[in-house]
C-alpha cells in the first residue's frame, strides 16, 4: 500500500466511494461532510446504486453460465425496511431466521413464496406465523424439527415444504466464530444421516420435502471450499433420485466474502461456474442467500473525532461510534478499513494512530496501528464496509443511542432511520409501583 495515501488506495478499490476535490469522501457522488452535518454523527449511510448494481452483477455471473438461481437475499446482513425494499425491486426474495425478519421480509412487499425460513431453533409460533403465511421454503436442521413441523403442519392442515439442511462437514469461513459447516458446528444435519433422514421426511404427514439446502459460513472467498460441500450434496440427490426420490432444490446458502483491506474481490464469476460444473445438466431449482456480499460494500459508518489523546508512546483517535455502534472489530477482531473524509485530508501527513470507541471496553478498539491524517476533534472518518452486519448488531450498551442511517440514492439522501433519542432509551423500562422515585 502506498504510505503516502493510503487511505486513497483502499477508497479507490470501493465501488461505492470517491475522493472529489472539493467535498471530500463521496459515497455515490454525495459528500459524506454533507451527510454529517445534515443528520449527525454516528450514522450509517448506504449507497442504494451499489446495492442495485451487486445484485445485479451476481445474476449477470450466473446468467452468463446458463443459470437463474432465486436470490434469497440473508436479512440477517441488514435488515432495514428501506434495504429489503430495494433488494425486492431487483427480483430477491428473502432468507429469514426468526420471526422478526420474516415480518421485515413480508413488510418490504416480498412475497411469502419468496421466503426461506433458515435456523437451528425456530419456535412453534414462528412456525406458525411461516406455514400461515405460505412461506416458500423451511431449511429444516434436525430429525427432532422435523418431527415437530410435521405435528405443526397438520395441526394447521398444511404441507411445510422442507429443504433438509446438510451439514457437509467442510471447514471454510473468515473466522472460527462464523464457521457453520464442519460436524462439530451446531447447524444442519449430519451428512451421513441426511439421506436417511430425506426418506423419513417423505413419510411424515404435513411435510413436503423438496430438496436440500447448505451453507458452510461466512466470509469466505475460495470456490472450491464451496464446491466440496456441494458436490457432496449433489452426490447424496443423485442417491437419493436413483431411489426414486422426489428432488427439485438445491439451497447454496451463502458465505462470500467482501475484501475489507484492499485485497482481491470474491470471484464470482468462477463461482458461478463451479456451481454451473457441479449442478450439471441436474434440473434443480437453485437458492443463493447472499448476505454481506449484497449489501457490505455499499455502506460506511461515518463517524466524527470527539478527542485526539497522547497515549503512551502513540495517538489515540478517539470516536463518537463504538463497539455498541460496529461491534465486528471486538467480536472477531475484524479490521475495517478507516479512511478521513474532510477535502483537506489527503495532503496531510500520515501518522499511526489507534483508533477507538469510547465505551468502556479494552476490546472497542477499531485500529491498533492506522495510516491516517493528522487528525483533530471535529474531524470525521469513514468506517468502511459497514454495510452488512453493521447496525443490525448494534446496541444500546453503555446507554448509547442508536446511530442514524441514512440512504443515497441518485443526488438525494434520506434519512431512512432516526437517531434514537435519550426518551426512546428507557421507553420500554417498567419500574415496580413501589420502586419509583416521588414525582
Ligand atoms: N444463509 C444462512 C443460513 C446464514 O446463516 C447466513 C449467515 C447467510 C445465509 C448469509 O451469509 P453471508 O452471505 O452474509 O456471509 N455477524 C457475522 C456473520 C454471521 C453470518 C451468519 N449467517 C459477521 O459480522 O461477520
Amino acid at each position: 500500500m502506498d504510505l503516502d495515501t493510503p487511505w486513497r488506495e483502499l477508497v479507490a478499490a470501493r465501488q461505492a466511494l470517491a475522493y472529489r476535490m472539493f467535498g471530500g469522501l463521496c459515497i455515490e457522488g454525495v459528500p459524506l461532510v454533507q451527510i454529517a452535518s445534515s443528520f449527525g454523527t454516528p450514522a450509517y449511510v448506504y449507497g442504494a446504486g451499489t446495492i442495485r448494481a451487486r445484485l445485479a452483477d451476481l445474476l449477470g455471473a450466473f446468467r452468463e453460465q446458463g443459470l437463474t438461481p432465486a436470490v434469497r437475499y440473508a436479512v440477517k446482513a441488514n435488515d432495514h425496511l428501506a434495504i429489503l425494499s430495494l433488494l425486492r425491486a431487483g427480483g430477491a426474495g428473502a432468507d429469514v431466521t426468526s420471526a422478526g425478519e420474516m415480518a421485515r421480509a413480508l413488510a418490504a412487499g416480498i412475497m411469502p413464496e419468496a421466503i426461506v425460513f433458515s435456523g437451528v431453533g425456530k419456535r412453534r409460533c414462528e412456525i406458525e406465523m411461516a406455514l400461515g403465511h405460505g412461506i416458500g421454503q423451511i431449511n429444516a436442521e434436525s430429525a427432532e424439527e422435523l418431527a415437530v413441523l410435521s405435528a405443526i403442519a397438520v395441526s394447521m392442515g398444511k404441507f411445510a415444504p422442507v429443504a433438509l439442511r446438510v451439514n457437509p462437514d467442510v471447514t471454510a469461513g473468515g473466522h472460527d466464530k462464523i464457521s457453520t459447516g464442519r460436524a462439530g458446528d451446531k447447524f444442519g444435519i449430519a451428512f451421513d444421516e441426511a439421506a436417511a433422514l430425506y426418506r423419513y421426511a417423505s413419510t411424515l404427514p404435513g411435510i413436503a420435502p423438496v430438496g436440500f439446502s447448505t451453507h458452510i459460513g461466512s466470509q469466505i472467498f475460495s470456490p472450491s471450499a464451496f464446491e466440496a460441500a456441494y458436490s457432496r450434496v449433489v452426490n447424496l440427490i443423485d442417491r437419493l433420485r436413483g431411489e426414486g426420490a422426489v428432488i427439485s432444490r438445491l439451497d447454496l446458502g451463502g458465505g462470500f466474502g467482501i475484501p475489507y483491506d484492499s485485497g482481491p474481490a470474491f470471484p464470482m464469476p468462477a463461482y458461478a461456474a463451479m456451481v454451473r460444473r457441479v449442478a450439471g445438466d441436474r434440473c434443480l431449482d437453485l437458492i443463493v442467500e447472499p448476505g454481506r456480499w449484497l449489501v457490505g460494500p455499499a455502506g460506511v459508518l461515518l463517524t466524527g473525532v470527539t478527542l485526539v489523546k497522547l497515549g503512551v508512546g502513540r495517538k489515540i483517535v478517539i470516536l463518537d461510534a463504538g463497539m455498541n455502534d460496529l461491534i465486528r472489530p471486538a467480536l472477531y477482531g475484524a479490521l475495517h478499513g478507516i479512511v478521513p473524509v474532510g477535502m483537506v485530508a489527503s495532503s496531510k501527513p500520515v501518522t499511526i494512530t489507534e483508533v477507538v470507541g469510547p465505551v468502556c471496553e479494552s476490546s472497542d478498539r477499531f485500529a491498533a496501528a492506522c495510516p491516517l491524517p493528522e487528525m483533530a476533534a471535529g474531524d470525521l472518518v469513514a468506517i468502511l464496509d459497514a454495510g452488512a452486519y453493521g447496525a443490525v448488531m448494534s446496541s444500546n450498551y453503555n446507554g448509547r443511542l442508536r446511530a442514524a442511517e441514512v440512504l443515497v440514492d441518485g443526488r438525494g439522501m434520506t434519512l431512512i432511520r432516526k437517531r434514537q433519542e435519550l426518551s426512546e432509551l428507557m421507553r420500554d423500562d417498567i419500574v415496580p409501583l413501589g420502586e419509583r422515585a416521588p414525582a
